[in-house]
């Protein structure tokens, strides 16, 4: 049995979904089961929150191997709480999402995060997994509502290119190293296979939606304002600015081929995610 956290967002709805096309046997817990649709009547679903323990022993009995991700501000305290269940239920193995910033920009917020957390999963003494992703192609989805109503975005990357990830692809090598050996002990850092600035992948979104839409540079204080009219906290704009200051500084457009070599095919482009998300910007 294989146990799936954060099914129902990005990466997590992915896993699960390609766990049961390769015909395994799924368990996802989530906090909120009328979430899942369609997918919760192909899997076994627990009602379980990584932030309260007491909720973990029934997610995690009889799970040989778990697929874990922690959100949030502290991301420490849940990896903690899923460690624990993990080992009282004999867990065999953990892969974990986590940041290519733990990497990149440990001292960042995300990063540090990210590095609180792997260091609790390998504390556990199970054997562990890390997958290390950059920027998600679906963290454009954010654009979606500026586009619509005002043909723009407005992000304070400059020129700062980034290689945005497929979260299908993240999930694929999530499966393949949950269903084949060898890959314990080992930090897998994954990105997309081409580095776009945001005014590159705004141009694509414009083609794909056949209307003009403009990148503006705008400046930080800008867009921690709208950030904070949006009612960000402020630990979260933080850890935001950073990200794009990293982007901007140019540190977001390193591109690794681990996608590709782990799974004997291409990572998939922006073009191709827009492809089944591109409705999103109409
Ligand atoms: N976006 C990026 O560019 C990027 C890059 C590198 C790494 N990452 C990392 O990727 C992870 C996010 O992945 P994602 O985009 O797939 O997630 P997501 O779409 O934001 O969804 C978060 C998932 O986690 C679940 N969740 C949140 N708190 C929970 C809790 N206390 N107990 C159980 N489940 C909980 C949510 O469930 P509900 O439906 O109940 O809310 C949801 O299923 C984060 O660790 C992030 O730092 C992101």
């Amino acid at each position: 049995m294989i146990l799936v956290t954060g099914a129902t967002g990005n990466v997590g709805s992915a896993v699960l979904e390609q766990l049961v096309e390769a015909g395994q046997k799924v368990r996802a817990l989530v906090r909120d089961p009328a979430k899942l649709g369609e997918l919760g009547r192909k899997v076994e679903v627990v009602k379980g929150d990584l932030a309260k323990p007491e909720t973990l022993d029934a997610a995690f009995a009889g799970v040989d191997k778990a697929f874990l991700l922690f959100t949030g501000d502290d991301l420490a305290k849940l990896a903690a709480n899923a460690a624990e269940a993990a080992k009282k239920a004999g867990v065999t193995h953990i892969v974990m999402l986590s940041s290519s910033t733990v990497v990149q920009a440990p001292e960042m917020q995300i990063g540090r995060w990210h590095v609180e957390a792997e260091a609790k999963i390998k504390a556990s003494g199970l054997a562990w997994t890390i997958l290390q992703p950059g920027a998600f192609a679906s963290n454009t989805l954010n654009w979606a509502g500026s586009i619509k109503s005002r043909g723009a975005v407005f992000q304070p990357t400059g020129d700062g290119k980034a290689a945005p990830i497929d979260p299908r692809d993240i999930a694929a090598v999530a499966v393949k190293v949950l269903i084949s050996p060898g890959h314990e002990g080992k930090s897998y850092m994954l990105t997309g296979p081409e580095a776009l600035s945001a005014a590159e992948q705004v141009a694509k979104i414009s083609a794909a939606i056949g209307k003009p839409v403009a990148f503006v540079d705008v400046t930080e204080d800008a867009a921690r304002e709208g950030m904070v009219k949006a009612g960000l906290p402020e630990l979260f704009i933080r850890a935001i600015l950073e990200a794009h200051a990293m982007v901007k500084a140019g540190l977001g457009a390193h591109i690794t081929n681990t996608v590709e070599e782990l799974l004997g095919q291409k990572a998939r482009t922006f073009d191709d995610w827009l492809k089944s998300h591109g409705k999103a910007f109409q």
